[in-house]
Parts: C-alpha cells; structure tokens; sequence
C-alpha cells in the first residue's frame, strides 16, 4: 500500500560539500518501509520543478518516528529541497519499489557497495542485517574525503572500507580494488551509485560467482509506471525500474 502524506521537516542539515540530510516526521506512526525502497517527494516552488522526484531511504528512525533523505543537491529541484527548514512540509509518496533481499541467515556474510550518493541506502540495510543477526561489511567510494557520508553512522552497523579516488582517506582507488575483496569471503553483494561504479561491481561479482543485486538510479519522472522514462534493457525485455525495481538481480541486467 503506497501513501500521500505531507510529513514535517524536522531538521535540515550538510553533510558535506553535495549533500543534505533531510529528516522527516508526522503525528501519526510512518507507514512501514523497508531497506530498498524509495519515495517520491513533491517540489513546490518553481515552475519548471513540478514533478516528483525519487529519493531513496536513507534511513528510519522508529523510535523518533523519523524518515531520513540524503539528498544530492544537483540540480534545481534538489537545490528547492536543500532550502527546506525545520517546520517545513514536503509531500510524500512512500513507499515505493521493491527491496533489498532480506538475510537468509545471521552467518551470510553480505557486502554492501556504495558510491556517492549512493551511499544512502545501505545504511538503513546495513541496519536491517544487524538487527538479524549478521555483520555487514560496507565498502563505500567516494572521490576525495569531503565527498564521504555518514560513515560513523555505518560504522554503528558493520565494519567500513574506503577507497577515495585520490586517497585522501582509505585505500587509494576503486571500490573493485579495495583489498577487502581478496581478503574476505562475501556470499553475497548489494550495490548502490554510480552506473560505471555498479557495472564494475557486477562484473567482479559475476567473475567470482557471488550473486549480486544492484539499486539502479535511472531517472523517474511519475514513479508509478506510467511514463515510462526509466524503461531497463533487461533479459525479461523492458522493465520499469520505479515499479519493477530499483533493485535487480544484476545477471538479469544487460550490462
Ligand atoms: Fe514513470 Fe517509471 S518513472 S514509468
């Protein structure tokens, strides 16, 4: 069951250079939403922002009955969302999409990949895992420092690699060649940001037969199927990601 609620800004704060965390609340217990899946918020304000846009679930918070957005600020929309102060209301349709699959038992040893913005998501898995039990490991890229997110929040989850492209922080590079990989044995592998970066994932996941899924970010305009721009070559032919997905099995992608 999807909702339309107008939910309260309850803080607005930069994490970072690109992003803002976006914590919202509402009277009334939020609806239940699970690792994976995404919102579609309304930007008022200006004409040419009319559409919703996607946001992944970063986070939530039960006992604050708080909903978190990190949100990119890259363009005139996300800017909009970036001016939001505490008070503030910001329609929601939520939730939306599929999810990441769930721990099949507490010894599965899962990696999570992000990259970016990308990032967001994980947290609220990573969170999930723990709390059945397993010990997620992240692995999340960025290209100097200043770009990384949360990380002491994902430490709270799991253990965390780095690599930044210019070795400001962690190991210096791609997350494909973190040493992680060579060390440790991972059953399998979720994986959130940048196109090239996922590719890269999948294809060191396929190579080494660990199945892997992957969060893809295409653009989406209505969220519900309807207009079809973020349409997925996939092996069952086109699918929607904003009602197929976002997270797909990656052997079924044609990447
Ligand atoms: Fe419109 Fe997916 S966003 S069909």
């Amino acid at each position: 069951k999807k909702y339309v609620l107008d939910l309260k800004v309850s803080s607005v704060e930069r994490v970072n250079a690109r992003n803002v965390l976006i914590k919202l609340t509402d009277e009334k217990p939020l609806p239940e939403m699970l690792p994976g899946q995404f919102v579609e918020v309304r930007v008022d304000g200006s004409p040419s922002t009319f559409l919703r846009r996607p946001i992944s679930i970063n986070f939530v918070d039960k006992e604050r009955n708080e909903l978190w957005l990190l949100v990119a600020t890259v363009g005139e929309g996300t800017h909009t969302l970036a001016r939001l102060r505490e008070g503030d209301v910001l329609n929601c349709v939520l939730p939306l999409g599929n999810t990441f699959a769930p721990l099949t038992s507490p010894s599965e040893r899962v990696l999570l990949v992000g990259g970016g913005v990308g990032v967001a998501p994980l947290l609220y898995f990573g969170k999930q895992i723990k709390e059945a039990g397993g010990s997620p490991v992240f692995l999340l890229g960025a290209r100097t420092e200043a770009d990384l997110a949360e990380v002491s929040l994902f430490e709270k989850y799991g253990k965390v690699c780095i690599t930044t492209e210019d070795g400001s922080v962690g190991e210096k590079g791609f997350v494909t060649n973190h040493s992680v990989l060579s060390t440790e044995r991972f059953d399998r592998i979720s994986t959130c940001g940048p196109k090239p970066m996922m590719m890269a994932v999948a294809r060191y996941a396929h190579q080494a037969s660990i199945p892997c899924e992957a969060s893809l970010e295409n653009m989406m305009a209505c969220g519900v199927g309807a207009c079809l721009c973020c349409v997925e070559k996939t092996t069952e032919g086109n699918l929607c990601v904003c009602t197929e997905g976002p997270v797909f099995d990656t052997r079924r992608l044609m990447w």
